[in-house]
């Protein structure tokens, strides 16, 4: 993606913010179909490669990944990977939208992104992004201003589904939007983790450009029919509104 896709979307998500729905919960026996109830509604596909060390969950690598991609939906890939630089070249060239890597998981963070950065300009364009866990500073974000066009705010620590958001994630949102105003270009900001569908309207409520959503959208049940639900409740509509704020952040 294009400085020029990323102002698009910055333009855009002023009102309603992007969606990218997480199938870590979803049926990967069947992952084809999961996918295509989600092709041209969400915005993209979220994809959780865990490796067991940095975070104690191991979920898919990077053959998954071009799975995905390969089905031609936009695809998102958070990389809670210790060093994950040593698969970039993999994930980029699976021809992926977004690739985000996590403050904590380099000892040479600035080094991951600058080969993020060249993968970027010289395989194939992605949206780089950089990933901050609850208990990390946002201000870590700064020295690595030029090389990112995403900061994604974990609400959750890395590991599993459906776990609650922490109490410090609005503040983390709004320092993340402070610092990236000063970048002079359009950097996004994303929250990833405990985005149901009684607090979506919340979460979009704090000025986030990017909503990752995973187990309520790919319950075992009625993924369509949450799906309506998720982008209804980002997009204001009142029902959903009011659900979430009698519901508040679960
Ligand atoms: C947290 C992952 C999230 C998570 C989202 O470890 O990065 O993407 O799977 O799942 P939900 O939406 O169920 O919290
Ligand atoms: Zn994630």
């Amino acid at each position: 993606m294009t400085d020029g896709a990323v102002a698009d979307g910055a333009v855009r998500a002023s009102s309603t913010p992007f969606l990218s729905a997480g199938i870590l919960t979803a049926d990967l026996t069947r992952l084809g179909t999961e996918l295509d109830i989600v092709r041209g509604r969400a915005d993209f596909v979220h994809v959780d490669v865990m490796d067991g060390r940095f975070c104690p969950q191991l979920t898919v690598g990077p053959a998954v990944v071009a799975a995905a991609a390969a089905t031609g939906i936009p695809v998102d890939v958070h990389l809670m990977v210790d060093e994950p630089g040593r698969i970039l070249p993999e994930v980029v060239r699976a021809g992926v939208s977004i690739v985000t890597v996590h403050a904590e998981a380099s000892r040479h963070p600035h080094r991951v992104l600058t080969e993020l950065t060249e993968l970027s300009e010289n395989v194939h364009p992605v949206v780089r992004g950089y990933a901050l866990n609850p208990g990390t500073p946002v201000g870590v974000v700064e020295p690595v201003l030029e090389l990112i066009d995403l900061v994604l705010v974990l609400a959750v620590d890395p590991g599993w589904s459906g776990q609650a958001p922490a109490a410090n994630t609005p503040r983390r949102v709004a320092a993340a939007r402070e610092l990236v105003q000063t970048a002079g270009r359009p950097v996004l900001v994303g929250v990833d983790g405990g985005v149901t569908l009684r607090n979506a309207a919340e979460v979009a409520s704090w000025g986030a450009d990017l909503v990752v959503s995973g187990s309520a959208i790919f319950d075992g049940r009625d993924a369509a029919g949450n799906l309506t639900a998720m982008l209804t409740a980002l997009r204001g509509q009142p029902a959903a509104t009011t659900a979430a704020r009698s519901g508040g952040m679960q």
